[in-house]
């Protein structure tokens, strides 16, 4: 299975800047699945760009609800008509500036994956946690109850503490979570848990990007601050190890 290598743009990027990224993109032809998940505006103008190419999109957010008076919020039937793919579901920034509890997730995903999206489902300790011995716990409670029964779709591992610090774990910690979440995923869906995809987030970038992916259990990475730039963006997918 090819590396699957996300980007999330979180709230950047605008109309001008899409269309050099999205032609960049195309130009390069990466071994990777590239995901890129844009503010929701630019979905439509992705999927125009990238018909044809196998570049895949991607939403950060979507309702739990099909339709209704949510003022502001979007549904994952109408991120799945602009031909979206993917949706980043359970993001820390979500969860921590928007209240979004575990079951909060589950109830997104569901709606995603109802939908036809695959969720990108992120779990991850915080710093304190991590200091306290809790990282692995942490990441098993968010797991049990941010995935509902017959969960289909990709998790990432994302350290709070690493995003946008330009700080990543140890090797020895990555592998380690990396093999709980694995575990963990194994005895919660028999059948599908073997072969989630599990990607790391969190300062991926292009110098070590090439250690991180070629990790045990490291299926892919979740990128943000790097994936702005469609020339590091790139750099990351071509770290990966070839299949
Ligand atoms: P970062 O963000 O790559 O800027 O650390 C990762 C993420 O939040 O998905």
């Amino acid at each position: 299975m090819p590396s699957i290598i996300a980007g999330n743009w979180k709230m950047n990027g605008g109309l001008a800047a899409a269309a050099g990224y999205a032609n960049a993109l195309k130009a390069a032809d990466s071994k990777a699945l590239l995901i890129v998940c844009p503010p929701f505006p630019l979905l439509v103008t992705f999927a125009a760009a990238f018909e044809g190419v196998g570049i895949a999109l991607g939403a950060q957010d979507c309702h739990a609800r099909p339709s209704g008076a949510h003022t502001g919020d979007v549904s994952a039937v109408l991120i799945r008509e602009t031909g979206a793919a993917y949706v980043i579901l359970g993001h820390s920034e979500r969860r921590a500036d928007h209240a979004e509890t575990n079951a909060v997730v589950a109830a997104k995903v569901e709606a995603a994956v109802a939908a036809g999206l695959t969720p990108i489902v992120c779990v991850g300790e915080s710093e304190a946690e991590r200091d306290a011995g809790e990282a692995e716990d942490v990441v098993k409670t968010q797991l049990r109850h941010s995935l509902p029964a017959g969960f289909r779709g990709l998790v990432a591992y994302e350290p709070i503490w690493a995003i946008g610090t330009g700080r990543t774990p140890s090797t020895a910690d990555v592998v380690a979570m990396h093999a709980a979440i694995r575990a963990a995923l194994t005895e919660q869906f028999p059948e599908t848990g073997p072969a989630t995809p599990i990607l790391y987030g969190g300062s991926v970038k292009p110098e070590n990007a090439a250690s991180l992916l070629a990790l045990p259990e490291v299926g892919g990475a979740l990128v943000g601050g790097a994936s702005l730039k469609a020339a590091d963006f790139l750099a990351i997918a071509d770290a990966a190890p070839s299949v």
